[in-house]
């Protein structure tokens, strides 16, 4: 099976790294964050309508992902708050699940990939940096995207995120026993491009 899992906080660069490993070793990629992001946003004008959310996931439509809005903070923080519900989490199973068994093989990127999703997966990353270092990150990114935006906020957002994300009963974000834990607060992309390479190079 050649599959890679990239797990880590959101602005860690798990997004960027998954997406040049894929390209690198030719396999489909995932942003498993996307699902989650498509369902909060179907219900984000009712978002702690918990019945709503999980009538939305069982309705999943792969049409949902192309929404341009998807990469915004406002689907950020819907997709946080409905990823919680375990029969949300349970609806969106079997779709990562089959991407995971695709023939030429795949780079799935998310919290749960190599706990829940694909904990058979040869190789297994868990990106981090620090909560400042990924505000900043986020901060001028967003900017460079003609998006206002304050650090502070950005800073405080990341920091609830984080805490929803680990701190849920289902499936919280944590490191796979057998993952790399590379933390990437003072690499660059090709850095941690590197050094992610020269350890799944030998398993997949
Ligand atoms: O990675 P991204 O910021 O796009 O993810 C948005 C939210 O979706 C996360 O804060 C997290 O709550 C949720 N998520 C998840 N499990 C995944 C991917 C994302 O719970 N595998």
């Amino acid at each position: 099976m050649r599959v890679i899992a990239v797990d880590g906080p959101a602005a860690s660069g798990k997004g960027t790294l998954a997406r040049r490993l894929a390209q690198h070793f030719g396999l489909a990629h995932l942003d498993t964050g996307l699902l989650y992001r498509a369902v909060g946003w179907q219900v984000r004008d009712d978002i702690g309508n918990s019945a709503a959310a999980v009538q939305a996931a069982r309705a999943f439509d792969i049409d949902w992902l192309r929404i341009p809005e998807l990469r915004g903070e406002a689907a950020g923080q819907a997709a946080s708050k409905i990823s919680a519900i375990p029969q949300v989490r349970e609806a969106l199973l079997e779709f990562q699940r089959s991407f995971c068994r695709q023939p030429l093989g795949a780079v799935l990127d998310g919290r749960d990939i190599g706990t829940v999703i694909c904990p058979e997966a040869p190789a297994k990353l868990f990106v981090t940096a620090s909560v400042e270092v990924r505000a900043g990150r986020r901060h001028r990114e967003l900017q460079a995207r003609e998006i206002p935006s304050i650090y502070a906020e950005v800073l405080q957002d990341l920091i609830e995120r984080d805490a929803r994300d680990s701190q849920r009963t289902a499936a919280p974000m944590k490191a796979a026993d057998d993952a790399l834990l590379l933390d990437t607060s003072g690499l660059d992309a090709d850095q941690a491009f590197d050094a992610a390479l020269s350890y799944i190079s030998p398993r997949i």
